[in-house]
């Protein structure tokens, strides 16, 4: 993976916080309407949309699935106006789909971008991730340790006791061993239902959030979203590829990925500074999602840039077109 420099990140940013405002507001006619299918194409249509305006040489290095399975957004596919920088982009427009059918909190769309090559190409596959916030020593915890090495390391990190420490879960049958440890520790779990690129960013703002750790398998492209927006947050994220087929294997290999075993860190999956926008869909700890007033919605979005760490929150009121 080759990593450049400059790729004028700082106006960039505020046309990257129009891209996932326009895929959240797109998809908020459909929250809570039982449909994720729709829900997921209204947001894509209008990401993709909005994204082809920005002067960027853009491809989509974690987007909606293979060039054969998405007919849109999908890994390789050029975006952007074709003049400008060259850039790598990171996007779900909407992380969360079931959340936004059931109008359940944490849906977000949200996007990232860095310089070509600053991305890792992390196939579609389960990834192992742990991630804490900012503030603490490299290597506090690991993924070598257990589950509950993990959560007695953090509450000495943070002079406290594993009763004080509140752990981010997906519920999941595949991760009952691990939440039964983490219980027997003593320790609080908030069990999500889905979305784990807001679950990971919980723990970098766990005093408005009340989530020190995030532990557990998900999706490997959410986990090099989760890891662009510590990225800019700080904080700590470590994630290893998990292969349950001959298939998933070639997927890797046909991404570049040699070591199947790699364990990455935060700065492996993305290797220079990146932009990072996010918006609420439906209402969360981190976002307010879509508010709708007659004749308006409003969305709120979160921008950041890891070369200076500034982070904007932007309300955005846009008249409903009929
Ligand atoms: P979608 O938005 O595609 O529905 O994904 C939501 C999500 O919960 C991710 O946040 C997470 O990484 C992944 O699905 C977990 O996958 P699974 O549902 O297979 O456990």
């Amino acid at each position: 993976m080759t990593q450049t420099g400059e790729f004028k990140d700082r106006m960039l940013s505020l046309g990257l916080a129009r891209v996932s405002e326009a895929a959240a507001l797109s998809s908020a006619r459909l929250i809570g309407r039982g449909d994720e299918k729709a829900a997921d194409q209204a947001a894509v249509d209008a990401m993709r949309t909005q994204l082809n305006m920005l002067d960027i040489k853009g491809v989509v290095v974690i987007g909606e699935g293979e060039r054969d399975e998405a007919p849109m957004l999908f890994i390789g596919e050029e975006v952007g106006t074709g003049t400008g920088p060259a850039v790598d982009i990171a996007l779900d427009p909407l992380e969360g789909t079931t959340l936004t059918a059931k109008d359940m909190p944490n849906a977000l769309s949200v996007i990232a971008m860095g310089p070509r090559g600053s991305m890792l190409h992390a196939p579609d596959v389960y990834m192992e991730k742990l991630a804490i916030g900012p503030g603490f020593a490299p290597d506090t915890v690991t993924l070598a340790m257990s589950p509950s090495e993990r959560v007695s390391a953090l509450a000495r990190a943070k002079g406290c006791t594993p009763s004080d420490i509140s752990v981010c879960i997906l519920e999941r049958p595949r991760h009952e061993a691990l939440i039964a440890e983490v219980r027997a520790t003593g320790a609080a779990i908030r069990l999500i239902t889905d979305g784990d690129v807001a679950g990971v960013m919980h723990c970098a703002e766990s005093d408005k959030t009340g989530i020190d750790i995030y532990m557990g398998s998900g999706g490997a492209p959410e986990g090099v979203l989760a890891a662009a927006a510590l990225k800019c947050m700080g904080g700590q994220i470590y994630g290893k590829l998990i292969f349950r087929s001959e298939d998933e294997v070639t997927r890797a290999r046909r991404a570049g990925i040699d070591d199947l075993d790699r364990v990455y860190t935060r700065d492996d999956m993305v290797t220079a500074d990146v932009i990072f926008a996010a918006t609420g869909v439906t209402d969360g700890s981190i976002l307010a999602g879509i508010k709708r007033e007659v004749g308006f919605l409003t969305a709120e979005t979160l921008l950041m840039r890891s070369r200076t760490g500034s982070v904007r929150r932007m309300l955005y009121r846009a008249p409903v077109r009929p």
